[in-house]
């Protein structure tokens, strides 16, 4: 599979790095480090050539106002410092490039220095809470040492997500995208004349995309963004005023032919019928969003209800991506969203079956992701977290423990993922805590932090 760059102005995370690692470098590493390590006891000394005698002042004060442990120097204090110049110095000269020209190979050495920086840092500031010479003034060395702890974990969380954290796949669209450019420069060596084929999200995606669960909340969002892009749609939910009422507006506000189905998608030939509704159509685009999510103990709801979650979020889903998708083969574009959530990845208390058909929709997506990229279509799952819908507010949290989205941001995130991302975890606080629950946090623990959100969100 081919790759491309990520531009650096697109990782602006790696921006925030480059800078720690310079100033590191600048002012850590080779000044403070080395002013340590060549004035063994600091009350008796001549000032060295480097660092400068005023940098050697600076360090001092802050070791007698803030930090008696930077003065006593004690052996394992020595020990982290002959990591940092020995090992980090180096390593910040070679990241520094690595980061800067998308060099992958960096990952698991950055991984190792910030498991290993992190280490120090909790080291060190144990010392100062307990140790021999604690601090007077926690507070302000706590603050001073939050960039060594806060860079290293998000380094960790960076390069353990993906395992391409510079670069992205060439998909089709590219391909389609340098078609132009390729045929220019045929066209100056054989005299052809170029096509213009310029590749725009309705051309990937267009004409027609079905939204299902379009009447409300993030569905409607879908719906309403998808017709900024210029794509044509069906909208079906089962309130056919709500949806009719969506269609009105959109055509009065954009250029598109919109058309409504009122059908219940927990019926077994609902996708069935979809499908033989939107035969005269060039159907480019599937968002499933509809679901039904039952909130409560386990043996509280009926079994129907469990069966009817599972037709709603998992059967229909998989037959609609299934009929619809078997129509677009021949066209080899195409994108298709499944609506997954962030209780998908660890079992989840009191939406013990919901999130259970919420794991479903993500793997399902991330597998056609790599099936289906070869034949120019693009899957992913939103893993959405708690998000401000008619639906979340009927719930009736007494209490989040997260913040929670806009549906449009939660939207905009997911269009933008399509063609990149097997799936996408919208908002950066999402983000981190599903990275804390996935990659940090055992299987049980995950299951027991989120039993105690639960719990605490709905009892
Ligand atoms: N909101 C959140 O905090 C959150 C968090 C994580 C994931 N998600 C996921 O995001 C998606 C959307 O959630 P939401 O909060 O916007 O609202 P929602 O009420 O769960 O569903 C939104 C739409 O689905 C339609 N729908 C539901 N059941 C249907 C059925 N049996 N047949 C036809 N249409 C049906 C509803 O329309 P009708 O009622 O008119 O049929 C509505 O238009 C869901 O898949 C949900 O699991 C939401």
């Amino acid at each position: 599979m081919q790759r491309k760059d990520i531009p650096l102005t697109q990782r602006r995370g790696d921006i925030a790095i480059l800078a720690f690692f310079l100033i590191n470098i600048l002012f850590i590493t080779y000044v403070v480090d080395i002013e340590q390590l060549i004035i063994p006891d600091p009350t008796h000394f001549t000032y060295p050539i480097w660092p400068p005698p005023t940098a050697v002042d600076a360090i001092h004060w802050w070791g007698h106002t803030f930090d008696p442990a930077l003065i006593a120097r004690p052996v394992w204090w020595k020990v982290t410092i002959w990591i940092d110049a020995l090992f980090f110095g180096p390593f910040y000269v070679v990241a520094i490039y690595a980061y800067l020209k998308s060099k992958e190979w960096i990952r698991i050495p950055s991984i190792i220095y910030a498991s290993v920086m992190l280490t120090n840092v909790t080291v060190i500031l144990g010392e100062e809470m307990f140790g021999a010479h604690a601090t007077p003034n926690l507070p302000v060395v706590l603050l001073a040492n939050l960039p060594w702890l806060l860079f290293p974990i998000y380094i960790i969380y960076r390069m353990w997500r993906s395992s391409h954290p510079f670069t992205q796949t060439i998909t089709q669209s590219d391909l389609r995208a340098a078609e132009p450019n390729m045929q220019a420069s045929r066209a100056a060596v054989g005299k052809i004349k170029p096509r213009p084929t310029a590749v725009s999200f309705f051309d990937k995606y267009g004409p027609w995309a079905v939204v299902a669960g379009a009447s409300a909340g993030l569905g409607a969002e879908y719906a309403t963004q998808l017709a900024a892009k210029g794509l044509n749609l069906v909208l079906i939910a089962r309130r056919a005023d709500l949806v009719d009422r969506l269609a009105e507006r959109l055509k009065t506000e954009y250029p598109i032919q919109v058309r409504t189905l009122s059908i219940d998608l927990a019926q077994a030939d609902a996708a069935s019928l979809i499908a033989t509704q939107t035969r005269d159509i060039e159907i480019g685009m599937l968002v499933y969003d509809a679901a039904l999510s039952a909130v409560g103990p386990f043996f509280a709801q009926p079994l129907e209800t469990h069966l009817r979650e599972i037709d709603t979020n998992c059967r229909t889903p998989l037959m609609l991506a299934y009929l619809l998708g078997q129509r677009r083969a021949s066209r080899q574009r195409g994108g298709i969203v499944l609506m997954s959530s962030l209780s998908a990845t660890q079992g989840t208390p009191l939406i013990s079956n919901y999130a259970a058909t919420k794991a479903y929709n993500l793997v399902l997506a991330e597998g056609l992701w790599d099936e289906l990229r070869e034949q120019g279509v693009d899957v992913t799952a939103c893993c959405a977290g708690s998000t401000d819908t008619p639906n979340y507010r009927a719930s009736t949290p007494a209490k989040n423990f997260t913040s929670v989205m806009a549906p449009s941001s939660v939207v905009a995130e997911t269009l933008a993922a399509l063609g990149r991302n097997p799936s996408v975890v919208p908002g950066r606080s999402n983000r981190l805590a599903a990275f804390v629950m996935r990659r940090l946090l055992s299987r049980r623990l995950a299951v027991t932090v989120m039993g105690r959100t639960l719990r605490g969100m709905y009892s």
